[in-house]
């Protein structure tokens, strides 16, 4: 008899469900610090464009290993993209950074956040501002209709070390005018300002200095800030986001929230 009997049967090894799980349909990597992937959208995911969810794997310990993660895809598409940096220690990232196409991960959809349009009153033109992957809550919002429904000019700044890193964000602009869904609405109302500060590119420095010394108005042919046509959003580091609050709030506008939209709104683009 060379039938197995149940207690010498070889034990099919359960793979662990995830909970929230998602799978990977796309992954691109731009530098060794940073990459971009795609995932299946959870049917329950209604979002604004510009929030975060929280995301991650399991960790060693078998319980869910999670960070906040700007979506950067807008509203409207059938799947979820991110755009993350790889922190060579990284609790997260360091596991992240080597996911591929058919992986799982986790997807938490219960989306916040303040970079939103409707913490924003109405206005002429909207500032997006950003430094390293700050660039994710814009990725999402710059494919967002209701950005050109609502102002006549669309500026984004993006600030990085080196010219590798503005990557991800130039090729998505590239790519605005021909987005078979917001292609027409964008016609030529997005204004793109990318500068690097310790590799040499066409516009160095950082961005608040250049507001500061006027030269980004310059260079775009635009009359400086003003309450009564400009609004901003933010996304950087804590830093960065205190110093262009100061920059705004010099210049007379107001920060917002979502039960009280005004001028500018804040996120912090990571922790520490
Ligand atoms: C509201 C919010 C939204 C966020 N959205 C994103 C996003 O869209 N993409 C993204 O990559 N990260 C984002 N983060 C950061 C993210 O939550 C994690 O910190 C990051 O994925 C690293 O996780 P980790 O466990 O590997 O390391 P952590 O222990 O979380 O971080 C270790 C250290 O790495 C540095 N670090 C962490 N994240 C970044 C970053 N994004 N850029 C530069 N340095 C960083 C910090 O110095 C931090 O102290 C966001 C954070 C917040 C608060
Ligand atoms: N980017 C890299 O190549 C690199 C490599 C290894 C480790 N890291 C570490 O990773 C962490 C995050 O680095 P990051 O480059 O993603 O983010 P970051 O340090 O916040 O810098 C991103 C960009 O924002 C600019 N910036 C920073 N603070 C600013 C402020 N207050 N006002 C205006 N501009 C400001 C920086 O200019 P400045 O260059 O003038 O600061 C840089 O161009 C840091 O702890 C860093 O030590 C980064």
């Amino acid at each position: 008899m060379n039938e197995q009997s149940p207690v010498d049967a070889p034990v099919a090894k359960a793979k662990p469900v995830l909970p929230n799980a998602q799978t990977v349909t796309k992954v691109t990597h731009y530098t060794d610090r940073l990459f971009s992937f795609r995932v299946t959208r959870p049917q329950s995911l209604r979002f604004r464009s510009g929030e975060f969810v929280m995301i991650g794997l399991m960790g060693d310990n078998g319980k869910p290993l999670l960070r906040a993660y700007s979506i950067a895809s807008p509203s409207w598409d059938d799947e979820l993209e991110f755009y993350s940096i790889k922190v060579p220690d990284g609790p997260l990232t360091s596991k992240l950074q080597n996911i591929k196409v058919g992986d799982e991960i986790i997807v938490r959809p219960k989306p916040v956040g303040t970079l939103v349009h409707d913490a924003l009153l109405p206005g002429k033109r909207v500032w997006f501002f950003a430094t390293g992957t700050g660039f994710a809550p814009f990725a999402s919002l710059l494919r967002e209709p209701e950005t050109y429904e609502k102002f006549e000019e669309v500026i984004i700044t993006h600030t990085c070390r080196d010219v590798a890193e503005l990557e991800y964000g130039r090729k998505l602009i590239e790519g605005l005018k021909q987005d078979p869904l917001i292609g027409e609405l964008v016609e030529d109302k997005v204004k793109y300002y990318p500068t690097t500060t310790r590799e040499e590119s066409p516009k160095m420095g950082r961005i608040t200095t250049l507001i500061e010394n006027g030269q980004v108005f310059k260079d775009l042919d635009i009359a400086p800030l003003n309450p009564e046509t400009d609004r901003g959003m933010v996304c950087g580091s804590l830093e960065f986001n205190k110093d262009i609050a100061a920059i705004m709030e010099n210049a007379g506008l107001k920060e917002g929230s979502n039960s009280m939209p005004a001028e500018f709104v804040i996120e912090k683009a990571f922790v520490g």
